[in-house]
């Protein structure tokens, strides 16, 4: 399974990626703004920044939300960078705007997916990616990772090649189970990556060599 980080904060992109582990990044406007990058040449140069730290797709979502805007936009940050991925809401003129790259070969990310229709229809346009937003269904009582099962089935009942890109990822756990069930990706806070390290008898058990080694 791939490891994304979700976030557009350099220095965690640069302590994932020194990390050795990570295999790309998504961002979103909420991401960006948390960051204080706005305005279209210093979003832009963000995104050639992350794309210098990491060797991997990158995720710039466009802020339109109507046909003709998202192609503008997207064509705009595909030609930024061969790393860029365009990422696209699941509306209906995002799936129409998602036929349209997938057509000319640009790379996309349907975002902002919450039910398993929703990622039928992202992959049947085309889609790149899909990114279902595990995190945020828990959080209305809807269990998220029951979804990425849903899709994996359907996906491979069908042979799509649309990746599943496991989005809202709150801890560690949510990884574990992702990888369980065959997501293809995991985006996730930098906290749930380095959770990952973590076990107390892993601790006691290097406390104890490292005293014995000096026997
Ligand atoms: C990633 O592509 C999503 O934008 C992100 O994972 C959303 O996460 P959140 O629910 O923690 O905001």
């Amino acid at each position: 399974m791939k490891f994304f980080i979700d976030t557009a904060n350099l220095a965690q992109i640069k302590e994932a990626n020194d990390l050795g582990v990570l295999d790309g990044v998504t961002t979103n406007p909420s991401l960006m703004a948390k960051e204080g990058i706005k305005g279209d040449d210093k979003i832009k140069q963000h995104y050639k920044d992350i794309c210098d730290i990491v060797d991997g797709d990158v995720s710039a979502e466009v802020f339109g939300i109507e046909y003709n805007e998202m192609i503008k936009e997207g064509e705009a940050l595909a030609a930024l960078h061969p790393q860029i991925v365009v990422k696209i809401p699941m509306i209906k003129d995002g799936i129409k705007a998602i036929k349209y790259f997938s057509a000319k070969g640009i790379r996309t990310n349907c975002t902002l997916v919450f039910s398993a229709g929703q990622a039928l229809l992202a992959a049947k346009a085309g889609a790149t990616y899909v990114s279902p937003f595990i995190g945020r269904l828990d959080d209305v009582s809807t269990n998220g990772l029951t979804l990425i099962e849903d899709i994996r089935q359907i996906y491979d009942n069908f042979g799509y090649e649309t990746q599943i890109l496991a989005a809202s990822v709150r801890h560690p756990m949510h990884i574990v189970e992702c990888a369980k069930i065959g997501a293809d990706v995991a985006t996730c806070p930098l906290s749930a990556i380095l959770a990952l390290l973590k076990h107390p008898l892993t601790d006691t058990g290097l406390a104890q060599f490292i005293a014995d080694s000096k026997k």
